[in-house]
């Protein structure tokens, strides 16, 4: 017995009080100090305490620490079952051994067997240089174990120091990953090798610091002001999800009222539709109690993603933004909005829709990264998902991107439009110059050429840019009043609560990734 208290005593030391204490004034909690704050009290049931590493080489024998860098085991977050793995870096600065990856897939595959979360905690100097091979080894099984788990089990990342080289995969293959801001980075390669390589001179931060990731790569999904806040983020986004891909997400009580009218939805569409407006504030108005988890906040902000709940029932939510690039469909806005519409039909989880669109963004920056198969991913994310997918047009609907946003012809299960909406090929401007270019070319005199214009755009508008010729075909299953959107809403979503649909069986799809 006492033996067993000094031993564990010891694996909680981890490297040892000075570089605990050196890993605290760099601003960051220690592996177990960071589980012990995401998990429920007293849940944390540890794995592998008792595990070193079996490396001689460079006098490692003589280095052997209990736990072997990294901290694994399970527990509960809000009485649910949750795998989890801490790197530690005060062990060989969190570097990756062999038996180090074999603990993490130990926790990984029981995960997988009863069907759990996996949080992984990253605090990394990579693969451990003294392992060679066997580390890398062991970074590829952990791949393995992510990729197969990927849509079976939710897998959430944390990024609280650094994150480089190959290791940085592992997160990417994951559902989400927090970055804690100032103090994590994530690069493939890091400033030394840029600078010899390619002759560049940057910063960690620079390169791979959260704010990048957050606002120019999309690789961040959410930036914590601290490790604190970021834990604290974990749990949320838990609380949108089911445990595994069979099982349904968690509806909570709600005493936000279901029939709750805005009526200042029924003026916040601006009189002309060039003026923009903050899509965030009808989300607010119209979920529970106007909490919204917005995602990938700083990335492609013409498209706004997130997690909410209707009547306690949670939903990701995808919205135009006409705030930002008029809410146009771009390269960026495509992929984000892709890979959450993807997630959200994997774990079960409805889709809302709120279409604004103008379209695509034009011009060749657009077309020769390849618009096309960017755009074609959000389109297929959408055909493809079998969740309810509930639609609502608050005002454009154009063009392709009228097709791609949830649209009925993608299998949308309930497709409303509020009375302003504007459904129709192109735009009334686009439009003349094609339908009238012969017309318009005659005219030389440009005070008639702008009347001539503006008597046509209005015929267009009256004919074209309206709810009710879409709605004339079924596309739209009703033009509602804004300020019922969430009663509407609400109903679509438990009309369509037994929904059943299913694609044909398939080794998998070719998509255009
Ligand atoms: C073994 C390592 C290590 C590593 C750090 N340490 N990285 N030991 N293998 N990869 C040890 C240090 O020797 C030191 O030990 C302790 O961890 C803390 O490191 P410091 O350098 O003192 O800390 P700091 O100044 O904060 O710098 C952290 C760091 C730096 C930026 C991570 O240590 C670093 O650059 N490490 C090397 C990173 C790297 O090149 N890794 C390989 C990448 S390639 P003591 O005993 O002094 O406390 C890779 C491939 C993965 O990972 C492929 C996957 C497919």
């Amino acid at each position: 017995m006492r033996r067993l208290l000094d031993e564990r005593e010891k694996a909680r030391l981890g490297g040892g009080e000075k570089r605990i204490a050196a890993q605290h004034a760099k601003g960051k909690l220690t592996a177990r100090e960071r589980i012990e704050l995401l998990l429920d009290e007293g849940s944390f049931e540890e794995y592998d305490m008792f595990v070193t590493h079996r490396t001689t080489d460079f006098g490692l024998d003589q280095q052997l620490f209990l736990s072997d860098g990294v901290v694994t085991g399970r527990g509960t977050i809000d009485g649910r079952l949750v795998f989890i793995f801490s790197q530690d870096f005060t062990v060989f600065g969190g570097s990756l051994s062999e038996t180090y990856a074999q603990k993490i897939c130990k926790i990984m595959d029981q995960a997988m067997k009863v069907g759990a979360p996996v949080i992984g905690i990253n605090d990394s100097g990579g693969a451990r240089i003294q392992e060679g091979v066997r580390s890398l080894a062991g970074y590829a099984d952990i791949f393995q174990r992510n990729i197969l788990a990927s849509g079976v089990v939710p897998q959430i990342s944390a990024i609280f120091g650094p994150c480089a080289g190959g290791a940085v995969y592992s997160p990417a293959l994951t559902d989400f990953v927090i970055m804690a801001d100032k103090t994590s980075y994530m690069f493939v390669t890091g400033p030394k090798v840029a600078k010899t390589v390619t002759g560049e001179t940057i910063t960690d931060e620079d390169l791979g610091g959260a704010t990048v990731h957050a606002t120019k790569s999309g690789v961040a999904h959410f930036v914590a002001q601290d490790e604190k806040e970021g834990i604290l983020l974990i749990r949320k986004i838990l609380t949108y999800l089911p445990q595994n891909n069979l099982e349904e997400p968690q509806t909570t009580d709600c005493d936000d009222p279901i029939d709750r009218l805005e009526d200042a939805l029924n003026t916040i569409i601006p009189e002309n539709p060039n003026i923009p407006y903050d899509v965030k504030d009808i989300i607010h108005a119209v979920v529970d109690y106007g909490e919204f988890m917005e995602i990938q906040r700083q990335y492609a902000r013409n498209i706004v993603i997130g997690f909410a709940k209707f009547n306690g029932m949670p939903v990701g939510l995808v919205a135009n933004q006409p705030n930002y690039l008029a809410g146009c469909l771009d390269i960026d806005a495509s992929r984000k909005a892709a890979r959450f519409v993807r997630f959200c039909d994997a774990y079960n989880i409805p889709i809302v829709t709120l279409v604004d669109v103008p379209g695509f963004l034009p011009g060749s920056a657009q077309e020769y990264g390849g618009i096309i198969i960017h755009g074609a991913k959000l389109l297929y994310a959408y055909g493809e998902a079998t969740v309810p997918k509930i639609t609502v047009i608050l005002r454009k609907a154009y063009g392709g991107a009228y097709d791609v946003m949830s649209s009925k012809h993608l299998r949308g299960d309930v497709n409303y439009a509020w009375p302003a909406a504007e459904i129709a090929v192109m735009g009334p401007r686009g439009a003349i110059e094609v339908l009238y270019s012969k017309d318009l070319k005659k005219i030389e005199d440009p005070e008639e050429r702008a009347k001539f214009i503006a008597e046509k755009e209005k015929e267009y508008r009256e004919k074209f840019a309206n709810p009710y010729e879409a709605a004339k075909y079924g596309y739209i299953d009703d033009v509602i009043e804004p300020r019922n959107t969430r009663f509407r809403i609400i109903r679509a979503l438990q009309t369509l609560s037994t929904k059943k649909d299913r694609n044909p069986l398939k080794k998998h799809s070719t998509m255009p990734l």
